[in-house]
């Protein structure tokens, strides 16, 4: 693994040439933040050494290393996901990458279908904590107690002054901003009625097939995390429709200013908060 992860490092480090202090990975629909990034390298998945290849539609494939706001940032444009059929190791892989890249924090987006009744598609949520229930750990296997403990805490990591942060910087933009849990689970069918209920009941308000391994493998490294999701739909059971693909573009689509304005302002009071 530590082979790997160096030879896919100084393929970036050769093509980006900047030290990225932030890395963001970005959701479905949510990679137009790429648009505000200046002095933009990009880097199809494909010819970075060790890379799986995405496949799912509203997903580019790149890494993107540049400037939001002055700030040197790496940029995931689309991401791995676990019913893609690769394993946890594989999806998590860039994270350990932008990690030796030497990123200081990560911030993750995803969207998300709304269990909280009082969420409506289309609002910003602040993750404060997550559940797996994806059924499997990216860090099991054999541990190199140089990338991170065996048994590592997760406890902090969405860490609670970048959490703090975000809400005080969504209020300063008048941007309406909640705050929960995230429930992960493989996908990529939709839940049924029956288990969002369950879900709720654990203390859920967000669902989702993504961020969980990518954030556990952040808390391995010690990276301090935030993490937003945008609630594209209402899960199943708490919207009168059927559930589609479709309606997590629309909304995201819908939202997109709404997310750039909001993530290049944490972006930006991440590494003040850093130093
Ligand atoms: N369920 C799971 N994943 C999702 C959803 C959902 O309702 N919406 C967007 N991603």
């Amino acid at each position: 693994m530590k082979k790997k992860i160096k030879e896919a490092t100084q393929f970036l480090q050769e093509k980006g040439k900047i030290q990225p202090k932030i890395g963001i990975i970005l959701g479905s629909g949510l990679g137009g933040l790429v648009e505000e990034v200046t002095s933009c390298k990009v880097i199809p998945y494909e010819q970075i050494p060790h890379f799986p290849v995405s496949t799912v539609e509203g997903h580019g494939g790149n890494m993107i290393i540049g400037y939001l706001h002055d700030i040197p940032v790496i940029m995931m444009q689309g991401r791995f996901h676990y019913y893609e059929g690769y394993s946890m190791q594989e999806i998590t892989f860039p994270v350990r990458v932008m990690k030796a890249l030497g990123i200081e924090s990560l911030l993750v987006t995803n969207a998300a279908g709304g269990i909280n009744e009082s969420f409506v598609p289309g609002d910003l949520m602040i993750i404060n904590d997550h559940i797996q229930a994806m059924g499997s750990n990216p860090l099991i296997g054999g541990n190199d107690e140089q990338l991170g403990a065996r048994f590592p805490d997760m406890s902090r990591v969405y860490k609670e002054s970048y959490r703090t942060m975000a809400k005080e910087v969504a209020k300063r933009l008048g941007i309406s901003i909640k705050e929960g849990v995230y429930i992960a689970v493989t996908g990529p069918s939709y839940e049924t009625p029956a288990e969002i209920r369950m879900f709720r009941t654990l203390g859920a308000d967000a669902v989702g097939m993504s961020t969980v391994p990518e954030v556990i493998v952040a808390g391995h490294t010690k990276l301090p995390v935030l993490g937003i999701s945008c609630i594209t739909n209402l899960a199943a059971g708490v919207s009168t429709h059927t559930l589609s693909h479709k309606e997590v573009i629309e909304t995201t689509e819908r939202v997109k200013e709404t997310f750039q304005t909001l993530a290049k302002e944490v972006v930006v009071e991440m590494v003040r908060k850093g130093e």
